[in-house]
């Protein structure tokens, strides 16, 4: 059969090169975009007095028709069209008859896609928003439930200084408020309407490209039509957005599944997010964690993959940017998908308070605060740092800990230690002190907390 487009050539195409430029096995997916974008033409068509009254109304009645059909199962996407405009409008004429050919008046493919995608994508940033607030929330509420439990901070993956799981929770909750920040940011570009913009040049048509942007709901309209149907840059920029959002969940996985080996126990996952091993009876895996770990460099190759594809595009549309959609699709479904199975593991994760304390004991993290007793004392902090640490060396040659080495001992390294050092060093006193804004103290975390709770309520 001959295309659609059949005119300046035979519309006859090679069977092989029609399954190679066909979109419609993964753009059918945008079928109610699509179609919603098509009543809004006809709509401002009719108004505009483009089209008759009684024909918008009659096309956009044979829209309802196939959305209708579509959503139910009564009408297949027939596999020989090329994609789903070229779908929807054939669906049309075979129903209605020649009205149905005056649905493509003052528009053309190429502003049709661009619209299709931001209204596909502009849901699926809400979706994957309210996703990321539930997360959020769960983070939050593990946050509240574990704001005194005592743990080693890391840097460089050595015992640091001691901070609480609550504290280290809130920092996660932190990066996933940016994300939803990013989020709202490349909705608010995205959502200016390309439709009107024609081919590339604009139309002869007397049309109101705000009258059919307010339809659908956008903010306004893209200025220049050659910009209009070329640009893909809310695409780049989501996928960069979810990329950031992706690596922040591959870090706390990363963490997650640290915590759960035996080498540290201080996370126990439930049942119900982990798998066991085909082999080795003893073993509990955090599968959840590592495939949303993997997975993540998933969503970076959608990313590499859309700049690629554009980086060398002329204006304005050129039929690579096809290549856009199934990156975009596949991006949202993991993100979704990951965001999901992560709020159920962190919801119904437990912490090991036993483990975390007896960890944050052992690593002379308290040396810090040991310096900072001998300051109080009147020591300058580089002295004080460099007894500190011969103490803790001392310690360690003779398998003792700072907690119960005897004071004579400290006296020898220094005359200014007293009776009080040991409360000083005491791992509780030494979160509890660190009051400044933003610290690891309980009322610190509680601070935190209220603020992030204050923003999931507005
Ligand atoms: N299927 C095409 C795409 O996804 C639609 C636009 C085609 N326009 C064209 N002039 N061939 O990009």
């Amino acid at each position: 059969m001959a295309k659609m487009w059949a005119g300046r050539t035979s519309g006859v195409t090679d069977s092989i090169a029609d399954d190679f430029n066909s979109s419609l096995r993964f753009d059918h997916r945008m079928y109610r975009q699509d179609i919603t974008g098509s009543m809004a033409h006809a709509a401002m068509l009719g108004e505009q007095g483009i089209i008759s009254r009684q024909e918008a109304d009659r096309l956009i009645g044979g829209l309802e028709g196939i959305l209708r059909d579509l959503d139910s199962g009564a009408l297949d996407f027939d596999p020989s069209c090329e994609d789903i405009h070229m779908f929807v409008e054939q669906v049309l004429t075979e129903r209605l008859g020649d009205v149905g050919k005056k649905l493509h008046t003052a528009r053309s493919r190429n502003d049709q896609v661009a619209l299709d995608i931001r209204l596909y994508l502009r849901q699926e940033i809400d979706e994957i928003s309210a996703l990321t607030r539930e997360l959020l929330k769960t983070v939050v509420d593990k946050a509240e439930e574990y704001k005194d439990a005592i743990m080693p901070g890391y840097t460089h993956l050595q015992r640091a200084q001691p901070v609480t799981f609550g504290h280290y929770l809130m920092a996660y909750a932190m990066m996933l408020q940016r994300d939803l920040g990013r989020l709202a940011d490349c909705r608010r570009r995205m959502n200016l309407s390309p439709i009107g913009c024609c081919a590339l040049a604009g139309t002869t048509y007397p049309t109101d490209r705000e009258m059919e942007a307010a339809a659908l709901g956008f903010d306004g309209v893209c200025l220049n039509s050659m910009d209009g149907v070329s640009d893909r840059d809310f695409a780049l920029e989501l996928l960069s957005a979810l990329s950031v959002e992706m690596m922040h969940l591959s870090r706390f996985s990363e963490e997650i599944i640290l915590w759960c080996s035996w080498e540290f126990g201080f996370v126990e996952l439930s049942d119900a997010f982990t798998t066991g091993s085909s082999i080795m009876p003893q073993k509990k895996n955090a599968d959840m964690a590592e495939l949303v770990r993997g997975k993540t460099g998933r969503v970076y190759g959608e990313l590499m993959a859309l700049l690629t594809t554009m980086k060398g595009l002329p204006l304005a549309y050129n039929k690579d940017m096809q290549e856009d959609k199934e990156g975009l699709f596949d991006g949202c479904d993991t993100v979704k998908m990951c965001l999901r199975v992560f709020t159920g593991m962190v919801a119904t994760l437990r912490a090991r308070r036993e483990n975390m304390l007896a960890a944050a004991q052992k690593g002379f993290i308290n040396a810090t605060d040991l310096a900072d007793y001998l300051v109080g004392k009147g020591l300058p902090f580089r002295s004080a740092y460099k007894i500190s640490g011969e103490l803790v060396a001392w310690c360690i040659a003779h398998g003792q800990v700072l907690e119960t080495l005897p004071l004579e001992v400290y006296r020898e390294h220094c005359e200014l230690f007293d009776e009080g050092l040991y409360e000083a060093i005491d791992l509780r006193r030494c979160v509890a002190l660190r009051t400044s804004q933003g610290g690891t103290s309980v009322s610190s975390v509680e601070a935190q907390i209220a603020s992030m709770r204050q923003f999931l309520n507005e």
